[in-house]
C-alpha cells in the first residue's frame, strides 16, 4: 500500500479547483443555448486554436438560431482572456486606449474588475449567438445542467430563484477562470520551448526588428507577469479591406447596407461618458490580437472580419500595403488581390497606421521566414 502512495499523489490533481471545473463544464455546455445545440466551444473550438472552424467556407459562424450571424469572425479566445480592464495611458501627448475584451473592447471590465468575466455572459444572451432570452433563463438552465458543480462552489445558489444575479456572476467568473487556466492559455508552443529551426529563428529576428511586428504583438511579459502574449492590448487600424462575405451587409438590422463600416473601438468609446471625446480619433481601430495558435493546419480566417485566409497573405499585406496599386474592385477577395498583385481599399480609410506597416521592404524569403515563425506559436 505504501508503495502506491507516491503514484497516487502524482495521478491526482495537485489541488481541487471547483471554479475551474465549473468553468470548463459551462464552456462545453450546449444546454446554455436556446436550441440546446451550441456551446462556447462551437465557435471557440480547442482543436482549432479556440476559434470557429470555417462553416461552408465562411468565417462568420451561424448562431444557435438558424439564419442569425454576427458581424465579426470569432477571435482565438485563448490569451485574449488575459486582457486588463479597459484604461488609457498618455504617450507623447496622445491618449491611447488599452485593454477590455472583444475586438472593440466593449466588455470593459470596469464594473467587476475582470473583462473576461463580463465578456463571458454576452454570447449566452446575444440573439446572434447562443440566444437565451433573459438572465433568469440562463441562471435556471445553468442550475439544471450544472447543479453539483455549482454546489461545489456555493451550495446555497441553486435553485436560482431570487439569486439570478449571483448565479450569473459565478458563470462569468468561472468561465474566465477556465479561459485563463493552463488548459486554455498553455504557453506550450515550440516558441516557448525554444525549439526553433534556422528559418524560424530568422523569422523571430525579423519579427522583432525589420518587420516591426513586436511593436504591437509584444514579446515582453503580460500585465500579470505572463510569458509573451503577443499583444499589448492596444488598438490600431491596419487598413484591412471590406469582406463581401460578411452577412451583416444583408442583415435587416443594418440600415446602411453595403455602406456600413465596422468602426470598432470608436463605437465603444462613443457610448462611454468618460471616453466619448476620443471616439473619432479611434475610428476603425481593433484590438491587437494574440498571435498564438494561428496555425492548426485547418482552413482559417484572420483579422476582425476574416478577410485574410492565409498567413502568407497577412504578411504580404504588412509588407506591401502601400507599395502595390489599389485593386479596381474594392470588394475583391484575398485570393483575387494576391492573383492581381493589388490591395483593395481599406474598410475604414481614416487613421490607417502608416508608421509601422505598409512598406517593410521584406524580400520573398523574409516573408516566408516570418510565416514560418508564426507557425511555431501553436500550443502542443
Ligand atoms: C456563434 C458563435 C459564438 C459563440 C457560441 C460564442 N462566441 Fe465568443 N466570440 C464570437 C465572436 C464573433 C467574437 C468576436 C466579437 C467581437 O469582437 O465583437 C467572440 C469573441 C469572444 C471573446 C473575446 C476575445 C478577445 O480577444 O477579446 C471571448 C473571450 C469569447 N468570445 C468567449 C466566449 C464564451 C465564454 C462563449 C460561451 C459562453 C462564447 N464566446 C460563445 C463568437 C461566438
Ligand atoms: C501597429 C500595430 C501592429 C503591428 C506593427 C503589427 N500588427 Fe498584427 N495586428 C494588429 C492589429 C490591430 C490586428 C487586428 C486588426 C483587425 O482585426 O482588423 C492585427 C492582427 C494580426 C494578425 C491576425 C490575427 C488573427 O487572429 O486574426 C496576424 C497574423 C498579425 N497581426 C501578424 C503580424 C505580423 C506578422 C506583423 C509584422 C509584420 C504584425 N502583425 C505587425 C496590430 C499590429
Amino acid at each position: 500500500m505504501r508503495a502506491l502512495l507516491p503514484f497516487l499523489f502524482f495521478a491526482l490533481p495537485a489541488y481541487a479547483d471547483p471554479m475551474l471545473d465549473l468553468g470548463r463544464a459551462l464552456f462545453f455546455d450546449a444546454s446554455l443555448s436556446v436550441t440546446g445545440a451550441q456551446s462556447c466551444a462551437s465557435c471557440h473550438d480547442p482543436a482549432n486554436g479556440f476559434t470557429a472552424p470555417l462553416e461552408a467556407g465562411s468565417p462568420f459562424p451561424q448562431g444557435a438560431v438558424a439564419g442569425r450571424f454576427g458581424a465579426r469572425k470569432p477571435p482565438s479566445l485563448a490569451y485574449g482572456a488575459l486582457a486588463p480592464v479597459l484604461h488609457h495611458v498618455t504617450e507623447e501627448g496622445e491618449t491611447l486606449i488599452l485593454g477590455g475584451a472583444f475586438s472593440d473592447g466593449r466588455a470593459t471590465g470596469r464594473a467587476g474588475g475582470d473583462p473576461a468575466a463580463e465578456q463571458a455572459l454576452a454570447p449566452l444572451l446575444n440573439p446572434d449567438e447562443m440566444a437565451l432570452p433573459d438572465p433568469a433563463t440562463l441562471a435556471a438552465r445553468a442550475c439544471a445542467s450544472q447543479a453539483s458543480l455549482i454546489a461545489a462552489v456555493d451550495p446555497a445558489l441553486c435553485p436560482a430563484t431570487g439569486q439570478e444575479a449571483e448565479v450569473l456572476t459565478l458563470i462569468g467568473q468561472s468561465l474566465a477562470r477556465f479561459e485563463g487556466s493552463a488548459e486554455v492559455a498553455a504557453f506550450a508552443s515550440r516558441f516557448d520551448a525554444g525549439d526553433l529551426t534556422g528559418q524560424e529563428r530568422a523569422g523571430l529576428k525579423l519579427f522583432e526588428d525589420k518587420a516591426k511586428c513586436s511593436a504591437c504583438h509584444v514579446l515582453s511579459r503580460g500585465p500579470k507577469g505572463e510569458r509573451a502574449l503577443f499583444t499589448d492590448f492596444s488598438y490600431d487600424n491596419l487598413g484591412v479591406p471590406k469582406n463581401r462575405d460578411n452577412p451583416y451587409y444583408s442583415n435587416p438590422a443594418n440600415g446602411s447596407g453595403r455602406d456600413w463600416r465596422d468602426t470598432g473601438l470608436a463605437e465603444t468609446l462613443a457610448a462611454d461618458p468618460v471616453y466619448a471625446a476620443l471616439a473619432d480619433g479611434n475610428t476603425g481601430r481593433f484590438k491587437v490580437p494574440t498571435l498564438r495558435n494561428l496555425w492548426t493546419g485547418q482552413p482559417r480566417a484572420y483579422m476582425h472580419n476574416g478577410w485574410f485566409r492565409t498567413l502568407e497573405g497577412v504578411v504580404h499585406f504588412y509588407n506591401t500595403r502601400d507599395v502595390l496599386p489599389a485593386c479596381a474592385d474594392d470588394w475583391a477577395s484575398e485570393a483575387e488581390a494576391l492573383a492581381q498583385g493589388c490591395w483593395p481599399a481599406p474598410e475604414v480609410a481614416e487613421g490607417v497606421n502608416k508608421d509601422e506597416l505598409g512598406n517593410l521592404k521584406l524580400s520573398q524569403a523574409e516573408e516566408a521566414e516570418l510565416v514560418a515563425f508564426l507557425k511555431t506559436l501553436t500550443d502542443r
